[in-house]
C-alpha cells in the first residue's frame, strides 16, 4: 500500500485534478483519479501543490541580528558592511547557531526547504563557517543548506584573505564566492574574479559571486565572470548575484553583455527586496530601482532566480523567510505583470533556483523526492498575490508543518460570513 496519496491537486504548470502518490519518500505517480489506496489520504481540494520554495541567495550568518550592536542609520550597503564588521568580533558560535536554527524553523513553516547561504570567510577563526557547517548537518533531514565561501571584505583588498577562504572550502563549504566590486580597483576586481574562478575550476566547485552590487554603470565584473566561466569550462555552474549595475548600464553595452552571459551559461540571481532597498541611495530624483534587468535576461535565455538575501540583519530590518514576498517584490520592481511573466516570478523562487543550486530529485515528476507544499491558492499567480498560507509542508513524504487556512469571519448585512480573498 502507498504511504500517502494527495487527491485533487492543481500543479504549478496548470494541470488540475491531479493525484500524487508517494512511497518510500518519493513521488511514484502523478495522474488524475489514481486507482490506489494509501495509509494517509490528503484532499488538496483543488488547491496548488508545488515543489518547495528555494532561496538562491541568503546570509544566514547575519540573520536575526537586527539591532546588534546598533541599527543601520543610513540604510546603505556600505554602512551595513561597516556594521557587520562591528558585530563580527562580538559573535559567538552558540548565538550564530541559535539564530540560524530559528531562521530554518521559519523557512520550513514557509515551505522553503533549500537555501544557498553565503558565509563570511574573512574571520580567520572561521566562527561563522563552523557554526553554519554544524547547522547544515543538523537541518539536513528537513532542509538543504548550501554554503558559499564569501569573502565579505574582498580577497585582494584584505591581506591574508585567501588562507581562511581556502580553509573554509577544505572544511566542506560548497561554493566559491567573491565580491569584485568591493576590491580596491576595477583591475583588482577583475583579477579576483579570475583567481576565484580558477580556484573553483581546480576544485570542481560551483561559483556564486556578489557581482556589481552598485549603481555604478561602469562596474562590469559580470563581463569578466562570464568570460572566466567560459574560458574555464564552468558553464552551468556559475551564478552572478545582484548584478545591480546592469540597471544603470548603457543600453548598447547591455545588448552585447546579455548574449555573452547566455553564451557563458551563467545564471543571474536578483534580490528584489534588498536591491530596491539599498540601491539608488545616492540618487535624489528620479531614483533608480537598482534591480538587474530580469525580463531582458530571461528573454535571452539566462536563468534568473530570486533570493531573499537578508532577514532582520544589518542590511534589512524585515522579512520572515517568505519567498512569495520576494517573488511579489520582484514582479513589481521588474514590472513583470503578464500572466507568463508572473509565472516566471514563481519559477524564480522554485524551479529556477533549484537548478542553479543543482538540487537533485527536485520537482513533481515520478522519481522526485516527495518534497511538497500545499498552498491556499488556486495557482502560482494567486499564491504570489496572497503570499498564500502554506497549509502543509512535506519533506520526503513526511509532514513537517501545517498552518490553518487564512479565513476572516465577517459580520456584514446580506453578505457571506467569511472571506479568504480567493476568487
Ligand atoms: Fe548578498
Amino acid at each position: 500500500m502507498l504511504e500517502t496519496l494527495l487527491r485533487n491537486c492543481t500543479l504549478p504548470d496548470g494541470r488540475t485534478g491531479q493525484d500524487i502518490a508517494i512511497a518510500d519518500g518519493r513521488i511514484v505517480a502523478v495522474q488524475p483519479a489514481l486507482p490506489a489506496q494509501a495509509q494517509h489520504e490528503i484532499d488538496a481540494a483543488g488547491q496548488l501543490v508545488s515543489p518547495p520554495f528555494v532561496d538562491a541567495h541568503f546570509h544566514m550568518d547575519s540573520t536575526l541580528s537586527y539591532g546588534l550592536p546598533r541599527v543601520n542609520q543610513s540604510g546603505t550597503l556600505l554602512e551595513g558592511i561597516a556594521l557587520w564588521g562591528e558585530l563580527k568580533p562580538l559573535l559567538t558560535q552558540e548565538a550564530l547557531v541559535e539564530r540560524a536554527l530559528a531562521y530554518c524553523d521559519w523557512a520550513v513553516a514557509r515551505g522553503l526547504l533549500a537555501i544557498r547561504t553565503h558565509v563570511d570567510v574573512c574571520d580567520p577563526r572561521l566562527l561563522a563557517v563552523e557554526a553554519l557547517l554544524h547547522v547544515k548537518q543538523q537541518v539536513r533531514p528537513y532542509l538543504d543548506l548550501q554554503l558559499v565561501a564569501f569573502p565579505q571584505d574582498g580577497v585582494l583588498r584584505k591581506a591574508g584573505a585567501w588562507e581562511p577562504l581556502k580553509r573554509a572550502l577544505d572544511l566542506g563549504v560548497d561554493v566559491v564566492g567573491g565580491i569584485p566590486h568591493f576590491e580596491r580597483t576595477m583591475a583588482e576586481g577583475a583579477e579576483s574574479v579570475r583567481l576565484l574562478c580558477e580556484l573553483a575550476a581546480e576544485r570542481g566547485l560551483r561559483v556564486d559571486m556578489h557581482c556589481d552590487e552598485t549603481d555604478d554603470p561602469m562596474s562590469r565584473h559580470i563581463e569578466t565572470l562570464a568570460f572566466q566561466a567560459q574560458r574555464l569550462g564552468l558553464q552551468g555552474r556559475v551564478a552572478g548575484s545582484h548584478l545591480t549595475s546592469m540597471h544603470s548600464m548603457d543600453n548598447y553595452y547591455v545588448s552585447k553583455l546579455i548574449p555573452l552571459i547566455r553564451e557563458a551559461g551563467v545564471a543571474a540571481i536578483a534580490n528584489p527586496l534588498i536591491n530596491i532597498t539599498l540601491q539608488g541611495r545616492h540618487d535624489t530624483y528620479p531614483k533608480r530601482r537598482g534591480m538587474t534587468r530580469v525580463p531582458e535576461l530571461l528573454a535571452a535565455g539566462v536563468p534568473v532566480a530570486f533570493g531573499h538575501d537578508c532577514v532582520m540583519d544589518p542590511w534589512y530590518a524585515l522579512g520572515s523567510a517568505d519567498m512569495l514576498e520576494v517573488a511579489h517584490m520582484g514582479l513589481h520592481v521588474a514590472q513583470m505583470t503578464s500572466q507568463a511573466a508572473m509565472r516566471q516570478c514563481y519559477a524564480a523562487v522554485t524551479s529556477t533556483p533549484a537548478a542553479v543550486l543543482g538540487l537533485e530529485g527536485y520537482g513533481l515528476e515520478p522519481g522526485c523526492r516527495a518534497d511538497l507544499v500545499l498552498l491556499q491558492a488556486r495557482d502560482p499567480v494567486e499564491a504570489i498575490r496572497l503570499r498564500a498560507t502554506r497549509l502543509m509542508v512535506m519533506r520526503a513524504g513526511k509532514v513537517l508543518a501545517r498552518t490553518a487556512p487564512m479565513v476572516v469571519d465577517l459580520s456584514l448585512p446580506a453578505r457571506p460570513q467569511q472571506t479568504s480573498f480567493q476568487r
